[in-house]
């Protein structure tokens, strides 16, 4: 059992690859859709999702997809399940398993992520479907009051209980706890927050007996809150946040695969780079971006099926350089040679 984990998250950090992140639930997906002046619905949602998944050429640079439970249940046009398509094109699908974050009980503006009650069936049911890597969320809020001990506990007690069950089902658990870039606070404030969650999750899944080997984890990067006066330029940003996974993450750990938050596609692909640039790690750093993948195509799209190739031609160009900076072979200039040449 623990043989299959381990292949699987090294397949999913294998060279030059990383993570598409397509999960999102109905509501966010709905809100993209509209902000980018698209009418949404279920078919909209399934319409961008072939999209994406029928790029020709991304499998090089995707190992895996991440799919929400009406995507993992949906088919191409053509009627291929959506977990096949991937399948058939060497390409992991995964799925999201938390139910969204909840307001926290006796807490002041803070969330528990939820999703636990029945865990262990529907991890069954998504192997059976084809999934072989989960996806849970946990978000941890910055200001000068939070997080509270409180919230970085119960979320990370969480984690683990995911974590645990997910091995269970010989799944592949991915770890995220996201701490939120909203706000005005320093880099160094967000260095330490990140710290102490990191610390208080690996206690967690220590604890819960799950083995390190076998999971993967999704962290922020160490950035300034998006309204901090003070913005550090992406060396430093790329400095501060290897310091703080280096002092937080066992080297047991197979892959670091960062979420892309709120930055712009450019900023998310640079600073990949430059800690791919930084010399050797305990684990590989590679990407699972929802947003930095994305935006761009859908933007194109415009929920036309006209505009297509033409959206498809965009994600196919932010997956390769994504995956360069995954190899530490992205700048500038490539971002605009590969355009040029796509
Ligand atoms: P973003 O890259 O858009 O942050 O999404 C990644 C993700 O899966 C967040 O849970």
């Amino acid at each position: 059992m623990s043989d299959s984990l381990r292949r699987t998250a090294a397949a999913l950090v294998g060279e030059g690859k990383g993570i598409l992140a397509a999960d999102e639930s109905n509501g966010t997906m709905d809100k993209r859709l509209r902000a980018a002046g698209v009418e949404p619905g279920v078919e909209t949602r399934r319409a961008l999702r072939e999209l994406l998944f029928t790029t020709e050429g991304a499998a090089q640079y995707i190992s895996g997809v991440i799919l929400y439970d009406e995507t993992f249940r949906q088919s191409t046009t053509d009627g291929v399940a959506f977990p096949r398509l991937l399948e058939d094109q060497g390409v992991v699908a995964g799925i999201k398993v938390d139910t969204g974050a909840k307001p926290l009980a006796q807490a002041d503006d803070e969330t528990i992520t939820e999703g636990l009650d029945g865990l262990r069936e529907r991890l069954a049911e998504y192997y059976a479907g084809g999934a072989r890597f989960a996806k849970w969320r946990a978000v941890i809020a910055v200001d000068e009051q939070r997080p509270s001990r409180y919230c970085v506990h119960v979320n990370a007690h969480a984690l683990a209980r995911y974590a645990a069950l997910c091995q269970e089902a010989q799944i592949v658990p991915i770890v995220e706890p996201e701490v939120l870039m909203d706000g005005a606070h320093t880099i160094d404030r967000s260095e330490q927050v990140t710290g102490a969650v990191l610390a208080t999750v690996f206690e967690e899944l220590r604890e819960q007996r799950v083995l390190l080997e076998g999971m993967l984890l999704k962290p922020n990067m160490v950035l300034a809150g998006y309204e901090c006066p003070e913005q550090p330029d992406d060396e430093v940003v790329a400095e501060r946040t290897l310091r703080c996974l280096r002092r937080n993450v066992p080297a047991a750990v197979p892959g670091i695969v960062f979420l892309s938050g709120g930055q712009s596609d450019e900023d998310a692909t640079a600073r990949l780079n430059l800690m791919n640039q930084m010399g050797s790690q305990p684990w590989e750093i590679s990407f699972s971006y929802g947003r930095g993948l994305q935006a761009a195509a859908l933007t194109t799209w415009h929920g036309d099926s006209d505009n297509v190739a033409a959206a498809q031609a965009q994600y196919r160009h932010r997956a390769r350089c994504t995956a360069a900076a995954r190899r530490g072979e992205y700048s500038p200039e490539i971002e605009r040679e590969l355009l040029a040449s796509r």
